[in-house]
């Protein structure tokens, strides 16, 4: 069976959050499962610099104001095919915001460009590769689906994925008529969304199949508070929605192997974390000591609710605690952050920016990462956490409450619990939280069997992998 992967950002290429990760491991996961994946992208700078072998598969005299082609190519082990349309692509910087964090004005042009892009190739267009499913990512290749649904002819099937249902890409009604959708198209059932165009409405109606990326999450957007105005549609869609939580590449994440640590180590060997601890600490500027390193890696938002965790920060600090944050985003909770760091010398550290390699000597030297989501459709830094023997601390909440296990001292040595657990995602919840880490920290043959506990859990894509297969395989054409 062969599928077409549409998304905005794909790991090794370009990645600005677990969305990347997610689209890049996919192909590897499931071609054991007889699925034939290329990936289909944007031509970003970074992703054209990143090309072999590029073959030019269909030419566009003008799409969405510029002439674009399409390239199948080999680029970071991931067969892709990319949408070169200088016009909409070829810019510095990030994927989805201008130097100064504001969203490109013409973003509705650049993603209708991607998903009409994929609706031909799911239509056949090419000869190079006809899937028989188009599997749209998120609200940017949301439109894919509705222009399916009005193609002429054979169709490919389309499943569209919810990441994370807060980006739905909603403009004005005043672009429906450019993008060359039939006027039919604009109703309820179809592309409008409040009076205007929502491209992962689109998606969500239009798709054959409708996934999330866990089956809380899959839950919990169908009540108002998760579903963000897309509650009633979701429900009413409720038989075809499921929730497949996410794996992570275990080669990638592997503290065996992993040359960004200090150290390599393995469950048998976890004293091998220690040298990795010294390197946080130097790498923070954290005192040098036994006591517990809580860390955190996420983008600085309101979703990853970094200002809870700042209302805790002086109790953990006074029971002891010490905190290392990687992170980059809000300046306002960059600030706070700094502030506390500024108050704890040698007891809070923080590195903002994006750092791949910090990212992993955390998960080996940390001894626990904290995620305090207020909403998290799957979350992958619990995973690697649990992969490095970095205890997860997380908000029962979405693909957190799915993949952690609260631990009690008789889950612990039943050889069940891998994690902490709060609930609700309040600062007063999350500091219990943290005081009970330290708690079980103290007693270090607790701790460690809690972090073993972890690092057998299964965080690989194998389950998953299974399911996607399945799906694809029950919508596609002609079976
Ligand atoms: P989200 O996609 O909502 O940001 P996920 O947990 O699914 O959350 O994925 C986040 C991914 O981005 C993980 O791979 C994590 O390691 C990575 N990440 C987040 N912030 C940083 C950072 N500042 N430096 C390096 N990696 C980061
Ligand atoms: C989104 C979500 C995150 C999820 C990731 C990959 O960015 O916020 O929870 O893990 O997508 O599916």
């Amino acid at each position: 069976i062969r599928v077409l992967s549409v998304a905005s950002e794909a790991f090794p290429l370009v990645k600005t959050g677990g969305l990347a990760d997610v689209v890049g491991a996919l192909p590897g996961a499931l071609s054991g499962h007889g699925v034939e994946m290329r990936v289909m992208l944007p031509g970003y700078p970074a992703v054209m610099a990143a090309l072999d072998g590029a073959t030019v598969v269909k030419r566009y005299r003008n799409l969405f104001g510029g002439s674009a082609r399409l390239v199948t190519a080999t680029g970071g082990e991931l067969e892709l095919i990319v949408l070169d349309a200088p016009k909409l692509f070829d810019r510095p910087g990030n994927p989805y915001v201008d130097d100064n964090g504001v969203d490109w004005l013409d973003n509705w042009k650049r993603f209708a460009a991607l998903a009409r892009g994929a609706a031909d190739i799911g239509a056949g267009s090419l000869d190079a590769f006809v899937p028989d499913v188009v599997h749209c990512h998120d609200w940017q290749a949301g439109l894919a689906p509705a222009y399916l649904r009005f193609a002429k002819g054979r169709a490919a099937a389309s499943v569209t994925t919810i990441h994370n249902i807060a980006f739905q890409g909603r403009y004005d009604s005043t672009v429906f008529p450019e993008l060359g959708l039939p006027a039919e198209a604009f109703t309820i059932d179809g592309v409008e969304y409040f009076g205007g165009v929502g491209y992962l409405k689109a998606g969500l109606q239009c798709a054959d199949a409708i996934t999330t990326v866990s089956p809380t999450y899959a839950g919990e957007i169908q009540a108002p508070e998760g579903g963000m105005g897309l509650d009633g549609l979701l429900r009413a869609r409720q038989a075809v929605l499921s929730g497949i939580v996410n794996g992570i590449d275990t080669d990638v994440w592997n503290p065996a192997t992993d040359t960004h640590l200090a150290r390599t180590y393995t469950a048998q060997r976890l004293a091998g974390r220690a040298a990795n601890k010294r390197q946080v600490e130097n790498e923070f500027g954290l005192e040098s000591g036994d006591g517990m390193i809580a860390c955190v890696v996420s983008r600085l938002a309101w979703q990853k609710g970094m200002d809870l965790l700042g209302e805790c920060i002086d109790p953990l600090v006074a029971a002891g605690g010490r905190l290392a944050v990687l992170g980059s985003g809000d300046a306002g909770i960059e600030a706070m952050l700094r502030a506390a760091a500024a108050r704890h010398p040698g007891r809070v550290g923080i590195v903002t920016g994006y750092s791949e390699p910090l990212s992993h000597l955390l998960q080996g030297g940390a001894d626990a990462i904290v995620i305090p989501s207020r909403f998290e459709p799957c979350g992958l830094t619990q995973f690697y956490g649990l992969r490095y023997g970095c205890v997860p601390i997380v908000a029962r909440v979405g693909g957190l409450a799915d993949t952690v296990i609260n631990a009690n001292i008789a889950a612990v040595d039943a050889g069940v619990a891998t994690g902490i657990q709060f609930l609700p995602v309040e600062a007063e919840a999350l500091k219990g939280a943290l005081i009970k880490a330290l708690d079980f920290y103290a007693d270090r043959p607790l701790w460690q069997r809690l972090q073993k506990n972890g690092m057998k859990a299964d965080v690989s894509w194998t389950a998953s992998a299974a399911r996607y297969a399945e799906l694809y395989r029950s919508i596609a054409p002609d079976n």
